[in-house]
């Protein structure tokens, strides 16, 4: 019961042709549908309609995120929950929204706009359900299977994360404390990954990235050799996080979100204790062989 997984992510782009041409041809993701101002993109194992959704805007940034839940009853309960810790709940009818059924949407205390969703359109993956092929007919770019997760910023991250964790239900796989013990960084998850969501202090309503899951280390290799190939801006990486214990490489979409390209880590269980890095590891803790964060890493986000 309560939160599934990650469903999708809505960001705003200013240019829809560049979005378009790059999460399909570089990043290798199917479009399921496109408007006048949005496009709806998925990954090839995903069933579901889109796992992003770009929407025309003049300036980059994040619209919302929105997690699936596994029962119909989840929707009252948590919007009940979310409504008796001091927020309002609007409620989205189904047809409004394409792609998917009836949904809430709320602010959350780091400033987001957060959406839940029970329905949303199944779509079918690229392999079929009869017999399936292992892999997918043809594919572009980077392919990656599926997106994996999201980091947000918040200005107090203590206190999102204590909303994500007591009204929503989320796990804390692990923590990043400051000299005074307060948390600058924390990992949750729904999902059994190391995971789902995860917040760093910044500005309230910013997104730092999101995540595409790939199946190995080599599939990263070959992800970088894409990227270069395509002069895409790469941020850090190849390399590995001491948090998740996570392969990866982040790099920037041509209108300037971070996207990044991720796989390996361990699987945690909803009993798994709590992992917690001390400030004066934060290097190691984000990025292990360096040892240390680039300052475009801390600065930019949209
Ligand atoms: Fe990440």
């Amino acid at each position: 019961m309560g939160i599934l997984r990650l469903s999708h992510v809505d960001i705003k782009v200013p240019d829809m042709d560049l979005a378009a041409a790059y999460y399909s041809e570089v990043m290798g993701l199917g479009i399921t549908q496109r408007t006048d101002d949005r496009i709806f993109f998925k990954c090839w194992d995903e069933e579901d309609h889109h796992s992003l959704a770009v929407r025309y805007d003049p300036r980059t940034g994040l619209d919302r995120f929105t997690f699936k839940v596994e029962r119909e009853d989840d929707l009252d309960d948590l919007e009940h929950r979310v409504e008796t810790y001091g927020f309002a709940v609007h409620r989205i009818s189904e047809g409004e929204e394409i792609g998917q059924g009836e949904s809430i949407r709320f602010e959350t205390p780091s400033g987001h706009e957060m959406e839940l969703v029970y329905e949303v359109e199944k779509v079918g993956n690229a392999l079929g359900k009869l017999n399936p092929r292992m892999l997918p007919e043809s594919t572009m770019g980077i392919a990656p299977p599926r997106m994996d997760h999201l980091l947000i910023n918040a200005e107090e991250v203590g206190e999102a994360t204590k909303f994500y964790m007591d009204v929503l239900g989320f796990r804390l796989t692990e923590q990043l404390l400051d000299a005074e013990g307060h948390q600058i960084g924390t990992w949750m998850e729904r999902s059994h990954s190391p995971h789902d969501l995860a917040v760093v202090s910044g500005p309230n309503g910013a997104l730092h990235h999101f995540a595409f899951w790939l199946d190995d280390w080599d599939h990263v290799r070959k992800a970088a050799d894409i990227l270069a190939y395509n002069a895409i801006q790469v941020d850090v990486g190849p390399t590995r996080h001491g948090v998740t214990r996570g392969n990866t490489i982040y790099f920037f979409d041509p209108m300037g979100t971070r996207n990044e390209v991720f796989t390996g880590g361990y699987r945690p269980d909803p009993d798994f204790p709590t992992i917690t890095w001390t400030e004066d590891n934060i290097g190691k803790a984000v990025f292990y062989y360096e040892g240390e964060i680039n300052e475009r890493f801390v600065r930019v986000h949209t």
